[in-house]
């Protein structure tokens, strides 16, 4: 791969492709992590007198503009990081942009609107990514956690301009290529949180692998679902369950199902799981212990509520106590750990979170393939 520290990018203006989808609760940033670790990429474009043109996508909005799905929130997050002015507009390519860029100084920074308000973001569209590569020279990806995505500000635009890999790119990979390589056994992964297809896919690569699997949120629901227990009014991932039935029959032994929940009550008997109980952290907790190496991603219960923090979090104390390899990976798991004061415990905070399961099951990685 090409990073930018192989050449000299000096006094251009470069097309900075950063991950900033961090989690928000009610307008403000939950955890900053993504926006701090692309920080030493920015400083060295700065100290060689670049503008520096940032896009990220912001949630998944899908050709839709919203006020929810702005960028300005994160411009001016980086804006107090660097303690310095950052510049945002709403608007993604054109003539008004490319107007600003002109106006502004070697070293300064502007910030795009949100890459998905564009449905070409997505589509990988030729057209999009031209549009964007037309505001500048150097196309420099940051932004991992997206790298699994065909994208078009991933991959079309790396085919236009000359690319390089940003510093928090090569971070990723280099904390964790060998993760999987001669592993200390046993091996356990933790999966929970919301997205069920991403997550189903990679756990069918990874169970060969590693020695447990354990499963919480969401994923764990579906799962639930295919063994043909009452999950209620649980949301699941319809589409996967029987997706998730060949990977029962195939890995039953590796599969760490919940033995209990924490459910909210509904009118007629109903019900929905929001989290781990009791039982099924003693469980996780006993194959943790056992450990040598933990990757975690995905929170395991409905964590934006903080009646549903238990599971994660007994978790999140159990992964401290080991003493192997331990990484956690994704905005939503980093973010927990952070704000529960355990992020130094840690070997390794991974930025992706899909990315990252991707990445260790050895799958497509359209943004890295396209750099190398
Ligand atoms: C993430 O949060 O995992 C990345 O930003 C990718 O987001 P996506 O799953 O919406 O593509």
């Amino acid at each position: 791969m090409r990073t930018i520290r192989d050449v000299e990018i000096k006094n251009k203006r470069v097309f900075l492709r950063t991950d900033y989808n961090v989690p928000f609760d009610k307008g403000s940033i939950l955890d900053n992590s993504r926006i701090r670790a692309s920080i030493p990429t920015i400083e060295h474009l700065i100290e060689h007198q670049n503008k520096i043109i940032i896009g990220t996508h912001l949630g998944r909005p899908i050709g839709k503009r919203s006020e929810s799905s702005s960028t300005v929130p994160l411009a001016q997050e980086l804006a107090r990081l660097l303690k310095r002015r950052v510049y945002a507009t709403e608007l993604l390519y054109g003539h008004e942009v490319e107007k600003t860029i002109a106006q502004m100084k070697p070293g300064e920074i502007l910030m795009l609107g949100n890459l998905r308000w564009n449905l070409g973001e997505e589509r990988n569209d030729s057209h999009f990514a031209k549009a964007l590569a037309a505001l500048t020279e150097v196309y420099v990806n940051d932004a991992f956690a997206v790298s699994h995505r065909a994208a078009a500000s991933i991959v079309k635009i790396a085919e236009c301009l000359p690319s390089y890999a940003g510093l928090l790119l090569v971070k990723e990979v280099n904390n964790l290529g060998p993760l999987l390589e001669q592993p200390g056994k046993p091996v356990v992964l933790i999966i929970g949180g919301l997205k069920v297809k991403d997550k189903a896919g990679v756990i069918k690569n990874l169970a060969p692998k590693v020695d447990k699997i354990l499963l919480g949120g969401v994923v764990a629901n579906t799962f639930l679902c295919a063994q043909g227990q009452n999950i209620g009014d649980s949301i699941y991932d319809h589409e996967m369950v029987s997706a998730c039935k060949v990977m029962l029959k195939h890995y039953r032994s590796q599969l760490v199902l919940p033995i209990d929940a924490v459910r909210s009550h509904k009118p007629r008997g109903g019900f929905m799981i929001y989290d781990i109980g009791p039982k099924t952290q003693a469980l996780f907790a006993s194959e943790i212990e056992k450990a040598k190496t933990i990757f975690w991603n995905g929170n395991l219960g409905y964590t934006e509520d903080k009646r549903y923090r238990a599971g994660t979090a007994a978790v999140a104390d159990a992964v401290s106590e080991n003493k192997g390899t331990k990484i956690v990976a994704g905005g939503d798991t980093v973010g927990f750990i952070n704000d529960h004061g355990l992020g130094e415990n840690f070997t390794f905070l991974s930025t992706g979170g899909g990315a990252s399961l991707e990445f260790l099951a050895g799958g497509e990685m359209p943004g890295l393939k396209v750099l190398s």
